[in-house]
């Protein structure tokens, strides 16, 4: 039926109004590039766009459509695309931090609260998931991403794409997804945003595409190309990458649209001028050019010239047809879109809830000596430093809509949940930086930063004697929100400006110290963690943010996160991640050893290891043990181990099982990530866990680039984090499957 109804209107089309469909515009406010289409109004009546991104609000969504419908020959409905990323209107946990939670179901609520809210707001269409694996924290926008493990960030890719396409497209409280950024945009050289991509196929196939792919298979609509070269062909040119493996062999059947003026960056690749890049990326199966209008100015003569062909056009087309097609937009054109409708799901209480409860969720507790958390409801609590009572960076990069004076402030949220018998006294006691082209950089792009023009010593001194005043210090200190994000790298991961100053001359008062982080990725934080009695890592937490940071300060809730990202102890170890390979000279902490994978300085540890994370309770493990010392290939294999919580609180904890293949064809990492389960265990309770193996988890692409598990050892890992684990052994045996 769907292609009948496109078949009549192509047949009806002319070409330029076949090239519109592949013009995707930006209108409006929020501009995330150099570029703003031009001539909106007059395209639009000419049916030269096909969609439109940066403005929402039935109002304007209403707007414009009602121009397309009214206005154009052809009365083709637009689709409206936004950078929903991590919430809507309520703003939830930055990706990063959704990731710690390592929660689907929370994960997938998040999307789904998202898709009602935009959906409400005239919105058809989000950009996100974005699954870049990322193994550099100097890269900003890890931020926006579920970190560096290939197998949770599928999981989380699965489930961000069920929470805003739902099971039906066509249901309009639903949004098509757009998996970005396709692909290896993570892997950018020196986490410099925007950089060179060069990678080997296997570490391709098996390290950095398994999100992506997955995402393929949950159905996600749309894919975005992205900015970087990959081996030397900027990835929106890229055939190999557009068409041979996420079509033909991944078989996705939606549509390819570009980054951001992605078509016309080409140029500045060095890969050829704009009537060339024009041919090279729609041949190699790029759909829809986001704001370059390369395709607008040079198709219809790249045709002339035979350097494309009709049905490449057509085909295109049809792809962005068919997107409007299933998303209902010739149905119902608005989605049921009206003010009424806004009013009554845009921040409604159930959605700040979750977000709350989300956001608390996401919380990674990295110290907490002699119990200093949670704190108790009564004293004097001196509240410092630069996030502690602004509400600004609580919602973090990429919230488009958020309105941060919406966010509850940490200030507020312990008002909120501590009550009137605690008395809180707050200092800034240092500026977030003091740096003025970095201050200048970040108003002009991310909003206002709260700079005291006191000098950094007189503010600490202010905090000092705050401090000396209370019973406990909560010094809450971190980036503001632009400085993660995109554009945003920094080759300093350590607080930026006096913030360690301020928390050296807290630490002296000798009074508890509780530091909050919030920041956008791993940090390096080797004094926090060697004087800090408790460190609670909060990310950017959204709209209720600081209520939810309350919660877990004062024991409402207790904390459950875990890392995604490695925590090094110097950017100089980067990049750092847990599932390395060996080398021939891994090093065995013998100080002495020369002749080692190692630095003369500084240990191969990170501070904090993928997966790390405390609760206010304490788990122990039990060994692990294996349903047979082997499995057949095709079999299965089962895994128990016992988890008790050992601690004085009830709490949830992740327990992660990881695989290392012992010796294969190539080297194969230490270890992988193959399972976690998330359960909650009451005070003294124990369960045992069983988590059930089969042939595909041992199985990685070889340097052939076939799918397979290789006959021999393999080692298990269970644990509540990638170092703290206990281990088994197995083998692989070649005998045909037994179970
Ligand atoms: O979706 C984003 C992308 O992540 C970065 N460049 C701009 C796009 C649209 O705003």
């Amino acid at each position: 039926k769907m292609q009948r109804f496109i078949d009549d209107l192509m047949s009806k089309m002319t070409l330029e109004e076949k090239i519109g469909q592949l013009n995707l515009i930006t209108v409006g406010f929020d501009v995330t590039g150099p570029v703003v289409s031009k001539d909106v109004d007059v395209n639009i009546r000419k049916g030269l766009v096909g969609g439109v991104f940066n403005t929402y609000t039935p109002v304007a969504a209403r707007k414009l459509q009602d121009m397309a419908l009214k206005e154009s020959r052809l009365h083709i409905p637009l689709m409206f695309g936004y950078d929903v990323i991590h919430g809507h209107r309520t703003i939830f946990p930055i990706p990063l931090g959704l990731s710690a939670s390592w929660d689907m179901t929370a994960i997938e609520r998040s999307a789904r609260v998202a898709a009602e809210e935009s959906a409400a707001d005239g919105l058809h269409w989000v950009f996100s998931p974005m699954v870049d694996i990322a193994r550099d924290p100097r890269w900003g926008r890890v931020a926006e991403g579920a970190g560096e493990d290939p197998y949770l960030g599928s999981q989380i890719a699965r489930a961000m794409v069920r929470g805003y396409q739902g099971t039906d497209l066509s249901k309009n409280n639903t949004v098509m997804a757009c998996l970005k950024h396709f692909a290896l945009y993570g892997a950018a050289e020196a986490g410099r945003d925007y950089n060179t991509t060069d990678m080997s196929l296997p570490r391709m196939y098996n390290e950095y595409l398994p999100p992506y792919k997955a995402a393929i298979e949950a159905g996600v609509g749309s894919v975005m190309s992205s900015f970087n070269d990959i081996n030397g062909i900027p990835a929106t040119g890229n055939k190999w990458l557009l068409t041979d493996l996420l079509r033909k062999q991944w078989g996705f059947k939606g549509f390819v649209a570009t980054d951001y003026t992605a078509i016309p960056e080409m140029i500045n690749h060095g890969v050829g001028n704009e009537a060339q890049v024009s041919a090279m990326a729609l041949n190699a199966g790029a759909d829809q050019d986001m704001v370059g209008e390369v395709y607008l100015r040079n198709l219809a003569q790249n045709l002339k010239d035979g350097t494309v062909k009709q049905e490449i056009i057509d085909l295109s087309c049809r792809r962005i047809l068919e997107g409007k097609y299933k998303l209902g937009l010739f149905q119902d054109p608005y989605r049921g879109v009206s003010e009424k409708r806004a009013k009554a799901t845009l921040m409604k209480k159930e959605f700040l809830d979750d977000a709350r409860d989300v956001a608390r969720k996401s919380f990674v507790l990295l110290k907490n000596d002699k119990n200093a958390l949670p704190l108790k409801k009564s004293g004097t609590i001196a509240l410092v430093g630069p996030l502690a009572t602004r509400q600004h960076d609580l919602l973090g990069n990429w919230s488009a809509a958020g309105d941060w004076k919406q966010a509850v402030s940490v200030e507020q949220g312990i008002r909120n949940v501590a009550g009137s018998g605690v008395k809180i006294v707050t200092a800034q006691g240092a500026n977030i930086t003091d740096d003025q082209l970095l201050i200048d950089r970040l108003n002009a792009f991310s909003g206002a930063l709260n700079i005291d023009k006191r000098s950094s010593e007189e503010l600490i001194q202010e905090a000092v004697k705050v401090a000396q005043g209370a019973d406990v210090v909560v010094a809450v200190v971190g980036e503001s929100q632009g400085m993660s994000g995109e554009a945003a790298s920094r080759s300093d991961i350590s607080l930026p400006g006096q913030q360690l100053e301020l928390l050296k001359a807290l630490k002296k008062t000798g009074k508890p110290l509780v530091v909050v982080l919030m920041n956008g990725r791993p940090l390096t934080l080797n004094w926090e963690n060697q004087n800090a009695d408790a460190i609670l890592e909060t990310w950017f937490a959204g709209t209720q943010g600081g209520n939810a940071i309350a919660d877990v300060l004062f024991g409402a809730y207790n904390p459950s996160g875990k890392l995604t990202m490695t925590f090094p102890q110097s950017v100089g170890q980067v990049p750092l991640y847990y599932n390395h390979k060996s080398t021939g000279r891994p090093f065995n902490d013998q100080p002495l050893d020369k002749y080692k994978s190692r630095y003369l300085d500084i240990s191969n540890e990170p501070l904090y290891p993928f997966g790390y994370g405390l609760s206010y309770t304490t788990f122990s493990y039990s060994k692990p043990e294996l349903s047979a010392s082997t499995m057949s290939l095709g079999g299965t294999l089962d895994v128990k181990v016992t988890v008790k919580n050992t601690g004085n609180y009830d709490g949830e904890e992740v327990a992660q099982l990881y695989l290392r293949d012992v010796a294969g064809s190539v080297s194969r990492p230490v270890r992988e990530l193959k399972g976690f389960q998330k359960v909650m265990l009451k005070k003294g309770e124990s369960r045992t866990l069983t988590f059930h193996l089969t042939t595909d988890d041992l199985k990685f692409y070889n340097n052939d680039l076939q799918w397979v598990a290789e006959p021999g050892a393999f080692q298990v890992f269970v644990g509540p984090n990638s170092r703290d684990t206990q281990d088994a052994s197995f083998t692989l045996s070649n005998g045909s499957a037994a179970n």
